[in-house]
């Protein structure tokens, strides 16, 4: 029995290793394929492997006669319809730790270039301007970061905020007291952290519960000044309600490396000054693709042909 994976996502080639050493298993990588080609496709497959720019649709799915399992080769399965998948049989596998270093990282990075108007001063200085005086920063030192969702990506943040000689607080439903006091930090609700932080960065996953989670109401209650950081999943902050903020002077700059629609080529958040932003890029490191890849290529592997193969 051969099994036929179809990676439609650009992967780490060294990543893939796994499925391209198993035996009875044939790998085919066809990448940028529209919806409709992928539909097309899809009826021939046992597995298919995406990142984060295939949409895994309940069109797509129900079309997938021999699917058994996708793989998300990174965190979030948003682009995964998930109860399809459920519905048809079909078994959902994500990579949750390989990018975890990566995306602090970023963040930490936006983080510091927000604070110091990196990227601006970068693009002024290119276009031929020295100037000194717009790009005035301000000190990470003794200002107090908001962490909200304080998971693996979140837990990282905050180390490495402390590192700065930052306050952290932050909010998660599973942050105990004995948890924030082992880590140095301060914890309350929402509310709490929105209300004292002087930067807010959030690490949640993209669910009912955290869609707009930072709206119109959350920035009134916020400090003037405040400076806001998502490099988790667009739709965690409303994006129009970040306009209006910015805009008004209520929030002093935004970093964002994700957004509701991507790409986000054209958006009016990138007009703005006080906003910087990278393509959706917080795991894209050669360590991080290759360790997505490696585990969820194993966790194919194995279920293709230790479970499946065994109990066809
Ligand atoms: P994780 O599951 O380890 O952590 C998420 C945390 O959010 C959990 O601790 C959970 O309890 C908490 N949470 C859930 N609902 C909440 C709520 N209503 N309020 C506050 N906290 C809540 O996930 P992670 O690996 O840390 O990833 C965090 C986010 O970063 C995800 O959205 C993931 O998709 C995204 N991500 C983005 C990139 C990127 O390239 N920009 C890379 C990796 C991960
Ligand atoms: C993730 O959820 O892992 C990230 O969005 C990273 C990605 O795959 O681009």
């Amino acid at each position: 029995m051969t099994f036929k994976v179809l990676i439609s996502d650009p992967l780490s080639e060294d990543g893939i290793k796994p499925l391209r050493e198993a035996d009875n298993v044939q790998v085919d990588i066809d990448t940028g394929l529209s919806p409709d080609e992928l539909i097309e496709k899809i009826g021939d497959y046992d597995a298919l492997l995406v990142r984060s720019q295939t949409k895994v649709t309940r069109d797509i799915i129900s079309k997938a006669s021999n699917l058994k399992i996708i793989g998300r080769a990174g965190v979030g399965v948003d682009n995964i319809d998930l109860s399809a998948a459920t519905e048809y049989g079909i078994i959902v596998v994500n990579a949750p730790d390989g990018n975890t270093n990566s995306a602090a990282e970023h963040t930490v990075a936006m983080l510091m270039s927000l604070a110091r108007k990196i990227p601006q001063a970068f693009v002024a200085l290119k276009n031929g301007k020295w100037d000194r005086k717009t790009h005035v920063g301000v000190e990470l030192k003794g200002k107090t970061l908001g962490v909200i969702g304080m998971g693996r990506i979140g837990a990282e943040v905050a180390a490495r905020a402390k590192g700065q000689r930052m306050n952290v607080i932050a909010y998660d439903p599973f942050l105990t007291k004995e948890r924030a006091d082992k880590l140095g930090i301060d914890f309350g609700s929402v509310e709490d952290v929105i209300k004292v932080a002087d930067f807010i960065t959030v690490h949640t996953p993209l669910i009912k519960e955290t869609k707009h989670l930072i709206n119109k109401e959350a920035f009134a209650k916020m400090k003037d000044g405040v400076r806001i950081i998502n490099c988790a999943r667009g739709g965690i902050i409303d994006e129009d309600a970040l306009y209006d903020a910015i805009k008004s002077g209520k929030v002093a700059g935004a970093a964002l490396d994700v957004f509701e629609e991507e790409p986000a080529t054209d958006h009016r958040l990138l007009e703005l000054p006080e906003v910087i932003a990278t393509p959706h890029l917080g795991a894209s490191t050669v360590e991080a693709q290759e360790n997505v890849a490696v585990d969820v290529s194993h966790d194919v592997v194995r279920y293709l042909t230790e479970d499946v193969a065994k109990n066809p």
